[in-house]
């Protein structure tokens, strides 16, 4: 298969390409670089197979004709759609970022499909599409009330995506995270190995096993593993899905510090704060769909996560 992958040089987008290459697949990364990086792309670039086509275009899903340009050189099978913006505090001090890049560059990505007749897209969203969660595993059909721009722009740009499948017959699969071990973590990592300063822990006081909140972990191999299955479902079935990607599994945040704190064998500096305004006490997913249709199960566990995420640090380190 010949696919197309946005935001391909950012941290889970790269993981799925190396997935991707090491399936056998040509792939073309497509990225602003922004906030991705030219070694990791570098280093994917070496891991190819002799033969395989590993592309990387630097462009913007904001201009039009960058698109243009990419589907004009190749015909692609799928599109995988990692490129956004994804700092929910960021979102909300500067929203009009978030719509144009999340909201406008999706809705370029799909017209431009639309026009070179590219009819299958899997597609990054997010847990904070439901906002704060009215119960809890929360599953696919709770309502969607988020609370931030980066959650609303994922939320519209899933709604666009369902119009052009009912438009034009793009059939998709959106892949809702819950929290992604090593995204976040590799913050933690940085405050323990000293690159920045502390680590906040936003509330103590929540009525769980250790005041702070429970959250939904879930690894980047476990969730790129859902990407290439999400691929077999788009290959197999002539129709679109939503699926949860959590574990299920609550781990406070006290917890994740502590494995973090024994996978790397180092203190991290923690800064206790208050609440956030709408952080729940728990969330996490059910993912029994994504079990049931896509034959997607968990293999690692939290502190493999962990481990996982320092090893790609220390290997981005020595580039
Ligand atoms: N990290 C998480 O915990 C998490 C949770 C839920 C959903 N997601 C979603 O997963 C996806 C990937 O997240 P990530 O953590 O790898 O983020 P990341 O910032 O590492 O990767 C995003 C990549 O997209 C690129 N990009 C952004 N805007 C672009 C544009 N207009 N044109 C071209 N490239 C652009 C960036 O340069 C970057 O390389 C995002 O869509 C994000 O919303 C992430």
């Amino acid at each position: 298969m010949k696919l197309f992958v946005t935001g391909g040089a950012g941290y889970i987008g790269s993981h799925c390409v190396l997935r991707l290459l090491q399936e056998g697949h040509e792939v073309v990364i497509f990225d602003n670089f922004n906030e991705g990086s030219h070694e990791t792309v570098q280093t994917l670039s070496s891991l190819k197979l002799p033969g395989q086509l590993i592309d990387i275009l630097e462009g913007d899903l904001l201009h039009p004709e960058d698109l243009q340009k990419a589907f004009s050189n190749h015909s692609f099978d799928a599109v995988f759609h990692f490129a956004a913006l994804a700092r929910v505090e960021e979102s909300v001090q500067h929203p009009e970022l978030y719509y144009r890049h999340n909201v406008v560059g999706t809705l370029n990505l799909l017209e431009a499909m639309r026009q070179f007749n590219i009819k299958r897209i899997i597609f990054s969203s997010t847990a904070a599409v439901y906002g704060e969660p009215q119960y809890t595993p929360v599953d696919e059909r709770h309502p969607l009330n988020p609370v931030s721009p980066y959650g609303r722009s994922k939320q519209i740009a899933e709604s666009i995506i369902q119009d052009f499948d009912r438009a034009y017959g793009i059939r998709s699969v959106c892949l809702r995270y819950f929290n992604v071990v090593g995204a976040s973590s590799l913050r933690l990592i940085h405050a323990a190995l000293g690159i920045s300063e502390t680590f906040s822990v936003f509330g103590t006081d929540y009525p769980t096993r250790d005041g702070t909140c429970v959250r939904d972990y879930i690894s980047v191999e476990d969730l790129i593993d859902a990407h290439v299955k999400a691929l077999d479902f788009l290959l197999q079935k002539d129709c679109s899905e939503i699926f949860n990607l959590g574990t299920e599994r609550g781990c406070t945040v006290r917890e994740v510090f502590a494995i973090c704190e024994y996978v790397l064998g180092k203190k991290i500096p923690i800064a206790e704060k208050s609440r956030r305004p709408g952080d729940p006490a728990y969330l996490l997913a059910s993912s029994q769909k994504a079990k049931d249709i896509l034959h997607w199960q968990l293999q690692q566990s939290l502190e493999d996560a962990f481990n996982w995420a320092y090893a790609w640090e220390q290997k981005k380190t020595k580039c």
